[in-house]
């Protein structure tokens, strides 16, 4: 089979890509080397069998002769960010996905699998329990409670607080440009799939750790600050008290969930969750971090900022996924492993890890609550 993966170059892209090579399928990888992603130009992980085509998926004439050769597609490529410029993320992503149908359906391209990934953010903040009112969907939390330093989410019925569940994917609550643009990605592919026969999956990712990320993308993983700290043996800050739970999920998983989708005809047409299984706070998770990193006398900073926008607690339900015989394998201490092995291998890297923070401050994402 000849795949094309748009974002191929990026972090799963490019671990989906070697997965597909080992297996004997030929890769085609459409990627526009994105900043700040690929701050370095072409990553030197490229898998050399992988055929790496610069272009853009907004770009109808490249992304056009890209299709024509391919038999699948595993569509990645994406803008994920926490700037405020709202109209890139439907343009890379929206727009991206449906010029992504458009060709197809135009040109009759005889593609017999497109796979979209989707992400765990299109919950929000997912399914929450209120011993009062029972299961509930809470917003975000309002900024004036985060200020005072209220962490937990709480019932918008009665304001007790609720306790969060493992949340389905026939739920969904998007709150930012990110999660919107998501959504749209993922409800193209299951409506034009089904409308025009072009067999569709959509794949909503908890938070992925493993090596390959970028060390430029503000959208940063807990993973990459926590080992940058660690590397330059610093103390990170953890936000609000640490407590906020989270399902990441190992790299090798995700890209198994990857390659089941291009194979199984019983998940054409359906979004599946795909995530760890097991739920970690962030305190639980950055102690693992720091074992790993030889760092276990380096205590975090919790001084009660928060950053904005950010979920309370973020849990897929796997079950779905689970029915079609995919399990999480990898672990946490696993993927990071592998990432703060990666992160020493890498040459040059004096200064990035205030890079992120940085940008977030001068966007006001991080704050500090008022807390006594
Ligand atoms: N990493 C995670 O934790 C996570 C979680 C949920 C969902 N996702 C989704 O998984 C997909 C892959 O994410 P990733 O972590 O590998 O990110 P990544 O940034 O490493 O890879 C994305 C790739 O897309 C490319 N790209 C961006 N805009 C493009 C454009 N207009 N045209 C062509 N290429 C473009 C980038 O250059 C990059 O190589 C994305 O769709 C993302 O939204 C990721």
């Amino acid at each position: 089979m000849k795949v094309l993966i748009t974002g191929g170059a990026g972090f799963i892209g490019s671990h989906t890509a070697d997965a597909l090579i080992e297996r004997g399928d030929d890769v085609i990888l459409l990627d526009n080397l994105s900043k700040p992603v690929h701050l370095k130009g072409i990553p030197t992980y490229l898998h050399p069998k992988a055929k790496l085509i610069i272009g853009d998926v907004r770009d109808p004439k490249i992304f056009l002769e890209t299709l024509k050769s391919v038999d699948a597609v595993i569509h990645l490529a994406a803008y994920q960010d926490y700037l405020p410029d709202f109209s890139t993320f439907f343009s890379v992503n929206a727009v991206g996905t449906a010029l992504l149908y458009e060709l197809i359906v135009a040109n009759r391209l005889p593609i017999k699998r497109v796979v979209v990934a989707s992400s765990q953010s299109v919950n929000g903040e997912g399914l929450y329990r209120c011993e009062i009112h029972g299961l509930v969907a809470p917003s975000s939390r309002p900024v004036e409670q985060l200020e005072r330093g209220d962490w937990p989410m709480r019932c918008p019925e009665c304001g007790r607080e609720a306790a969060w569940q493992w949340t389905p994917e026939s739920f969904s609550h998007p709150e930012n440009q990110y999660a919107l643009s998501k959504e749209s990605q993922e409800k193209m592919a299951l409506s034009f799939g089904r409308k025009y026969a072009i067999p569709s999956v959509a794949l909503r990712y908890s938070i992925v750790q493993g090596p390959r990320q970028s060390f430029y993308n503000a959208y940063s993983g807990a993973c990459r600050i926590f080992a940058l700290h660690y590397y330059f043996k610093k103390a990170p800050t953890i936000y609000e008290d640490g407590l906020m739970q989270r399902d990441f999920v190992n790299y090798r998983d995700v890209v198994k969930a990857n390659l089941l989708a291009l194979d199984d005809e019983r998940m054409i047409g359906q979004q599946f969750n795909v995530g760890g299984g097991k739920p970690y706070t962030v305190k639980e998770f950055d102690r693992i971090v720091a074992k790993i990193s030889g760092c276990e006398d380096i205590e975090p900073s919790i001084p009660g900022v928060f950053r904005f926008g950010d979920t309370r607690n973020s849990c897929s339900d796997i079950t779905k996924l689970r029915g079609m015989g995919w399990e999480p394998s990898g672990t946490v201490q696993e993927s990071v492993s592998e990432y703060v092995e990666w992160l020493r291998g890498q040459a040059d890297i004096g200064g990035i890890f205030e890079f992120a923070e940085k940008n977030m401050r001068s966007l006001n994402v991080i704050r500090d609550a008022n807390a006594d």
